[in-house]
């Protein structure tokens, strides 16, 4: 009998949970006891979690507040106004503790990506600043991208020759050439093309991305549940049987680097410097936070938001210039009467409106990161007036500000022009576009990422056309889904311009 009304009172007590929502939280649909609105939340869109919320947002409006899980708050933002408000308060500028970050740093808040507070900013100034001087965003590693472009292009030209009817299969394709060029700074050291270990890193990485869901991996999860329901860790898409290779390989990168003793000015790579303050530090505070397995965490961070972005932009790019020949014929003018017979430089980019406006749309319309890296309230604060209580998790959703009616006539249609001015001379900075995000948890490879997407994809489309394959399907642009958004392998016929 008392087990009984215990087992009621515990119920009922549930339920009210479930169904209460704190003062003035944003609306939002209700779910169950113990689950909250986890099991209906795909309903809204089976596929992809982005889309989900934009349905949503339509019914309840840009701020939705909902319950996943026994209490905890997920909030979905759409509209631009709400997101650049939340990406601009720093009360938000936290990240979820899921299993997922838990389990690509050895279950401690290391890295950069997923730690918050003092420890977030020492670890992300430093690394940000050592990667400006080692390179980052300056025309002094232009000459390492272009030796991997070549390699790129000697790859594509040999595939290419190789089939009588010029058919190259671009599936996995520029990755290798965009992680050369971040592993140079990192470790001083590049990748052969063909190298089958970091063929093997590259792949556990894509399949990192692939598998997981952003909304499912940004919730709270007992370990306990995690270590024994297998399926609870599909679900949310934690596969440490891929990162835990990654770590190894880093690991040995460091050892590696520790065995060579280097003298002060030799450390002419990430590694190196971090090595060299970690001594530095360690002489000093045996407790401080630079420490090797931090080092290893902030490269799998590095390497793991900088393998899948940059090389999915470009494959989007290359698939919406395949699909639409006139702006591809366009852009090739463009760069024919700006570049001459040389390949384009950053030097040439002010001068190629259209070929920027090209980039812009392309990341527009495929916005590889549409919910951002989820952030986190670590306080009670507000977006728009609504209450977001401390340890909600806020999902701030690119896409549908990218695609809103509101702001970008016929969202849907692929059109560079809409990125310049009138007469087409001048690239028209628009406020409702920002595909790095924005404020203090702004994108920390921006800068490489710009200028390696604009001198590959400029240079593969200067150098080959790319036609459809004849008689197959185009090049589809619906998006592999995961915790960013992944072009689908696709073919074309290349051939040398002349
Ligand atoms: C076209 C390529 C890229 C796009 C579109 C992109 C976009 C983004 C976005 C939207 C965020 C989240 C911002 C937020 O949470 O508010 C982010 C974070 C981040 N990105 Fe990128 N990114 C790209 C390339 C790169 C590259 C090449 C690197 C590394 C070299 C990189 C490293 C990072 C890191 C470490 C963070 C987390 C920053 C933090 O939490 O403080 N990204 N990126």
């Amino acid at each position: 009998m008392i087990f009984e009304i215990f087992l009621t009172i515990l119920l009922v007590s549930l339920i009210i949970k479930a169904t209460k929502r704190p003062w003035n939280f944003p609306p939002g649909p209700r779910g169950l006891p113990l689950v909250g609105y986890l099991p209906f939340f795909s309903s809204w869109d089976p596929q992809y979690p982005h889309e989900a919320m934009k349905k949503m947002s339509e019914v309840y409006g840009p701020v939705v507040g909902l319950f996943m899980g026994p209490s905890q708050t997920v909030i979905s933002v759409c509209s631009h106004e709400a997101v650049k408000e939340a990406l601009l308060n720093d009360d938000l500028n936290g990240r979820p503790y899921s299993a997922v970050a838990l389990a690509r740093a050895f279950g401690e808040k290391l890295g950069i990506m997923f730690v918050t507070g003092q420890f977030w900013q020492e670890q992300r100034r430093f690394t940000m600043r050592h990667l400006r001087d080692l390179g980052f965003g300056k025309t002094s590693i232009e000459d390492q991208m272009m030796g991997e472009l070549g390699d790129l292009i000697k790859d594509i030209e040999n595939k290419s020759q190789s089939d009588s009817e010029r058919i190259v299969n671009f599936k996995g394709i520029f990755q290798v050439s965009v992680i050369n060029i971040l592993w140079a700074m990192i470790a001083g050291e590049r990748f052969q093309r063909t190298d089958p270990k970091f063929q093997q890193l590259l792949t556990a990485n894509e399949l990192i991305f692939r598998s997981g869901n952003v909304v499912r991996g940004s919730i709270p999860i007992p370990a306990f549940v995690l270590k024994h329901f297998r399926f609870v860790r599909d679900f949310i898409g934690l596969k440490t049987e891929l990162i835990e290779p990654i770590q190894k390989f880093i690991q040995e990168t460091i050892e590696d680097h520790q065995h060579r003793n280097l003298t002060e000015e030799d450390a002419d790579n990430f590694i190196d410097v971090y090595l060299k303050e970690m001594n530095k530090q360690k002489a000093e505070n045996p407790s401080t936070n630079f420490t090797n397995k931090q080092l290893i965490s902030t490269i799998t961070d590095l390497f793991s938001a900088g393998a899948e972005s940059t090389s999915g932009s470009i494959g989007f790019a290359i698939i919406h210039l395949i699909r639409d020949q006139q702006v591809q014929k366009k852009m090739q003018m463009e760069l024919d009467q700006v570049c001459g017979e040389f390949f384009p430089t950053l030097n040439h980019r002010s001068s190629l409106p259209y070929t920027e406006a090209v980039l812009m749309e392309a990341q527009r319309c495929s916005s590889i990161a549409p919910l951002t890296v989820p952030h986190y309230a670590v306080k009670d604060t507000t977006i728009q007036g609504y209450t977001i209580p401390k340890d909600s998790v806020v999902m701030l959703n690119l896409d549908a500000v990218f695609k809103n009616p509101k702001y970008w006539n016929e969202p849907e249609v692929f059109r560079p022009e809409r990125h310049l001015n009138e007469d087409g001379t001048k690239v028209i900075k628009n406020d409702h576009f920002y595909p790095f995000g924005l404020g203090k948890r702004l994108c920390l490879g921006e800068s490489l990422a710009r200028n390696t997407y604009f001198l590959f994809t400029a240079a593969l489309i200067k150098k080959f056309r790319f036609e459809p394959v004849p008689n197959g399907p185009l090049p589809s642009l619906a998006p592999t889904n995961g915790f960013t958004l992944g072009y689908q392998g696709f073919k074309a016929v290349v051939t040398l311009r002349s």
